[in-house]
């Protein structure tokens, strides 16, 4: 059953290095200077099931997409089980580096999945939870990998280790996803304050719901 009081639940979304854990504590501050009470989280991770499912999902070399996908949902069952609907039922608000769209675009566009098989986990998994807005931050795949290697000189996970037609294939999903509503697009290749400034335009009706 739906909850009455209820808080909001924002994704941050977007491929490697385009800036999602710098800007998360900078929206979760900026929510909090309005006095909202904020849970920041992130997929795959959030709770210690997800945490270890993140580490295997992020170390295991040679995995099947298959096997990516359902490790996913494993993780996000037990972050929305045990962190995020919680917290959405008690009126704090969740903002959360990456979440389903996240899956549409890697397991989907960069694994080539079938989104349907995708589609009917995110039902049966989340039932009516889905974010409120979803924050994509985007820029050209040069820039986000040129961003994280000189973020992390040679240690790069195994995602991030795939080439430029898997990057483009995920931030193609992730552009076509961002047309539906609530979705909004932040131009992600400027300074750090311009795509802050994004982002407050793209979270103020929903702070105050007169604006536009
Ligand atoms: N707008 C920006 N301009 C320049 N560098 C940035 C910008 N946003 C993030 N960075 C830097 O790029 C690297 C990757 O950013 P990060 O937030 O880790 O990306 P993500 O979490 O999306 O992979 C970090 O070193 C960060 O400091
Ligand atoms: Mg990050």
């Amino acid at each position: 059953m739906m909850p009455t009081a209820r808080g909001r639940f924002i994704t941050l979304e977007g491929a490697e290095g385009v800036g999602k854990s710098t800007h998360l504590p900078f929206i979760s501050e900026w929510l909090r200077a309005r006095g909202i009470e904020v849970v920041q989280t992130r997929e795959p991770g959030g709770t210690p099931l997800a945490e270890g499912i993140r580490g295997l999902f992020l170390s295991c070399g040679g995995m099947p997409a298959e096997s990516e996908l359902l490790l996913l949902f494993a993780a996000r069952a037990s972050h929305l089980r045990e962190v995020i609907e919680p917290a959405l039922v008690r009126g704090a608000w969740v903002i959360c580096d990456r979440f389903t769209d996240a899956t549409y675009a890697y397991q989907g566009g960069g694994r080539g999945i079938d989104s349907a098989w995708i589609a009917d986990l995110e039902r049966r998994i989340q039932g009516h939870i889905n974010p409120d807005r979803v924050l994509l931050l985007d820029a050209p795949v040069a820039i986000g990998r040129g961003r994280v290697a000189a973020r992390r000189g040679a240690a790069v996970d195994r995602i991030e280790e795939e080439d430029d037609g898997f990057f483009e294939r995920v931030r193609d999903v992730y552009l076509a996803r961002a047309r539906q509503p609530g979705y909004r697009l932040i131009d992600a290749s400027g300074s750090v304050e311009a795509v802050q400034r994004l982002l407050v335009e793209a979270l103020g009706d929903l702070i105050d719901p007169c604006r536009p």
